[in-house]
């Protein structure tokens, strides 16, 4: 054989596999990512709002994680639980999504937890705070880019027993958000001398507020604790100014309450103190750019929502960067963000053992149309993660 072809196809051959592993991962199809969240219901902006901060994210990278494409395919879970394991199944059965981001409600993600962990599917929570997803039902595969429900509660329990307050009265809606919620509060605000006087509940997603308003205004308590969201905290804010009783019980709650809300309520939010992991005038460098390309790709202001959607996209990014673009490489991906360090506009953070963001829990009070931070309510906040064996 002529040495002169021998070499040449020896370089061609040395080329073709280059170019093959050069464009491994480009070469495949695009990640498919199933978003199942509210798009209808009380909470059918936070949905809006965490898709826009993934897609913002996605969008920075250039459209792709971990050099591969990302696709999505899109269920409206309607803050159903009944309708949850249905939904869940259409992604992993019928779709066969590579990764599922979801959702809002703790009900629904409890549902969502279970069928991913069952079928193995990576599951990036980026709202709901369900005490048992990142506690009894973690998994390898299963992420919060959020928070627990727990932990608001727990640091605004804190902050107001630290603030003197002896006596409280909590009001939230039934189901676990609500009931986690109030009970991190109580852990804290107990454990600092304070003492519940009584927890009122509605059924969720009810916002016929005014019995219980009255039954406040009768215990006359020294504060008022609160979770509620979405549509129905803009009620709340409101029935609870125009009951009168603003400017004689101080209300207090999770940041959710004013969080995405500030249009809406208007004067009836204006001075209420609130905890939460992310506020308005954090004034650092990346949560300014952050701010800038939302608004200027959506002309929005983020909220906490949209910031937790960007780092569900984060972390994704972090897990597929690590396992070179190959989404079935579960360990990989669960190596890097269990060691990872994740540069969130809310400020750096990492995840606790059961997967849930060990992070500062600010103290922001409303100004304006703002949840201008003032201080910080509890640092450094990791949720104990109870029940979690991995
Ligand atoms: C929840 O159901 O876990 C939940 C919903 C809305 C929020 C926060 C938590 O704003």
């Amino acid at each position: 054989m002529n040495l002169h072809r021998t070499t040449l196809l020896a370089v061609a051959a040395a080329m073709s596999m280059f170019t093959a592993s050069a464009a491994h991962a480009q070469g495949q199809p695009p990640i498919k990512v199933g978003l199942m969240l509210p798009y209808t219901g009380t909470y059918a902006a936070l949905g809006d709002a965490i898709e826009n901060g993934f897609k913002l994210y996605v969008a920075e990278q250039g459209g792709k994680l971990g050099g591969r494409a990302i696709e999505y395919v899109k269920v409206d879970d309607e803050s159903d639980p009944p309708k949850a394991t249905d939904n869940v199944n259409k992604l992993i059965k019928r779709d066969n999504v590579d990764v599922i981001v979801g959702t809002v409600h703790s009900g629904v993600a409890m549902a969502m937890a279970k069928a991913a962990k069952d079928s193995g599917t990576l599951l990036i929570v980026p709202n709901a705070g369900a005490g048992a997803v990142t506690g009894p039902m973690c998994a390898k595969t299963t992420f919060r880019s959020s928070f627990s429900n727990w932990q608001p509660g727990y640091a605004m329990g804190a902050a107001m027993a630290k603030k003197g307050i002896k006596t409280a009265v909590t009001i939230t809606w039934k189901y676990a958000a609500g009931d986690e919620s109030v009970g991190g509060f109580k852990e804290a605000f107990e454990k600092g001398g304070g003492k519940v006087l009584k927890d009122l509940t509605v059924p969720f997603p009810n916002v016929e507020f005014q019995a219980l308003l009255t039954e406040i205004a009768a215990i006359k308590p020294d504060a008022v604790y609160t979770f509620f969201a979405g549509g129905g905290a803009v009620k709340f804010v409101k029935d609870y100014a125009a009951a009168g009783l603003k400017d004689k019980i101080p209300l207090y709650g999770a940041g959710f309450l004013t969080d995405g809300t500030l249009e809406a309520q208007g004067a009836a939010a204006e001075g209420l103190m609130t905890a939460l992991h992310y506020a308005d005038g954090l004034n650092t460098p990346r949560d300014n750019a952050f701010r800038l390309a939302y608004a200027k790709t959506y002309k929005l202001q983020p909220d906490v929502y949209a910031m937790q959607g960007y780092d569900a996209a984060q972390m994704l990014g972090i897990g597929l960067a690590a396992a070179k673009g190959d989404v079935k490489n579960k360990a990989a991906i669960a190596a890097a963000l269990e060691k990872a360090t994740i540069d969130s506009p809310r400020g750096k953070f990492r995840l606790s053992p059961s997967h849930n963001p060990v992070q500062d829990l600010y103290l922001r009070q409303v100004v304006g149309n703002e949840n201008k931070v003032i201080g910080i309510a509890s640092k450094g906040l990791a949720d104990p993660g109870r029940g979690c064996k991995m």
